[in-house]
């Protein structure tokens, strides 16, 4: 068995109104594992152009999203933020997994389909091998662990498919180089806690998400205290108060999704919450967690803005950590060119 250096690597795209869904499912956890791990966190530019974005927009939301991590608390001088396009080697490699996964495969992605919706036809090719990019982004630092979000548990199984299919065809070949038994790593994919699956404010069938034309639907990182008090304010609950089980709680998706909000901004569990507030109405309940979320996002608001009021400084960022990435990514893929036979790999 090859042993692999524990590597984090997580990836969010630069496509605006970064929410609260963002912000727990994932930066929060990329923050958290800055202490155990060592850390690649990506601006996934190049998969935000899967779909049409305004070049201006663009470029101000890669800033944005780097803004984010910052102010959450991710260091990049003790681990490496960078966005996607600055290392060439993303888009070579992802080349080479085109090669490697196989049609059936990317046809059975449920994120495709959501998104390309009814009109397949006018989708662009890159959204449809989109997952085969997020595969190259993982294994070209052979990262062990990926935090994401719920929706993304497809994308990593396929990773996953990709590595051993490449593993297994290219065995011989990976041992006659002395590259070890496997090249790359079985990714494990890090999902869960209670903020796993945030849901929209508006609607508790569906995920908060970046797109959803109603901006009362998600709570933005950008926003003000008092619009975040406000989106609390006029979540939409039923007309019960708090369960007091966790089995209550399955029939009663706002109240879920709002329990779990509270816990994961508080780093408890819904269990403890359901303790605190089981049984109390939701006039009771909103402003305590209206509370607890300015509590936790203003400073964070406060510190992205602080940021965006320096775009230079954030470019300066970014271009260093691409240099740190790009290292480790040049070493990788002349690797993988030679155990490709590619002629003119980098010994
Ligand atoms: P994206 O904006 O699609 O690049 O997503 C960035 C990260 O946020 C990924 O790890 C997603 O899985 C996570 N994420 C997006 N929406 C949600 C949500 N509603 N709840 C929890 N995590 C989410
Ligand atoms: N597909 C992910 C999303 O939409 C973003 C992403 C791209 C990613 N590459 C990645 C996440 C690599 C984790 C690891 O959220």
């Amino acid at each position: 068995m090859t042993t692999f250096v524990n590597r984090v690597f997580s990836g969010v795209q630069p496509t605006g109104n970064l929410h609260l869904g963002n912000y727990l499912g994932a930066i929060k956890r990329f923050v958290a594992l800055q202490h155990s791990h060592e850390c690649v966190y990506c601006i996934v530019d190049m998969h935000a152009v899967t779909t049409w974005q305004d070049p201006k927009e663009l470029t101000n939301n890669i800033r944005e999203v780097t803004a984010a991590f910052l102010a959450a608390g991710i260091d990049p001088n003790k681990h490496i933020v960078f966005n996607q396009s600055q290392v060439a080697e993303h888009a070579e490699l992802a080349w080479l997994f085109n090669c490697v996964a196989r049609m059936g495969w990317l046809n059975r992605m449920t994120q495709f389909k959501d998104k390309a919706g009814k009109n397949r036809e006018n989708a662009s090719v890159g959204l449809f091998s989109y997952p085969n990019l997020m595969a190259a982004d993982i294994l070209l630092y052979k990262a062990t662990h990926v935090p994401v979000g719920e929706d993304q548990k497809q994308h990593l199984e396929l990773t996953r498919d990709i590595a051993a299919k490449f593993n297994h065809d290219f065995a011989g070949r990976i041992a006659e180089l002395g590259l070890g038994e496997s090249y790359f790593p079985i990714t494990e994919p890090i999902i869960g806690g209670p903020a796993a699956r945030v849901m929209s404010l508006r609607d508790g069938s569906r995920k908060m998400s970046k797109s959803d034309p109603s901006d009362m639907s998600r709570i933005n990182l950008t926003d003000d205290p008092d619009t975040i008090a406000k989106k609390i304010r006029k979540a939409k609950t039923d007309p019960e108060p708090l369960p007091d089980s966790i089995e209550d709680l399955k029939q009663r998706p706002e109240a879920d999704n709002l329990i779990g909000i509270y816990a994961a901004i508080n780093d408890s569990d819904k269990e403890t919450v359901i303790t605190e507030f089981g049984g109390k109405s939701f006039s009771e309940f909103k402003p305590a967690l209206a509370e607890l979320a300015v509590e936790k996002l203003a400073p964070i608001n406060a510190k992205i803005r602080e940021y965006m009021a320096d775009p230079a400084s954030i470019d300066a960022i970014l271009t260093n950590g691409a240099d740190k990435a790009r290292e480790i990514a040049k070493n990788n893929m002349g690797e993988i060119r030679e155990s490709f036979g590619l002629v003119g790999a980098i010994k």
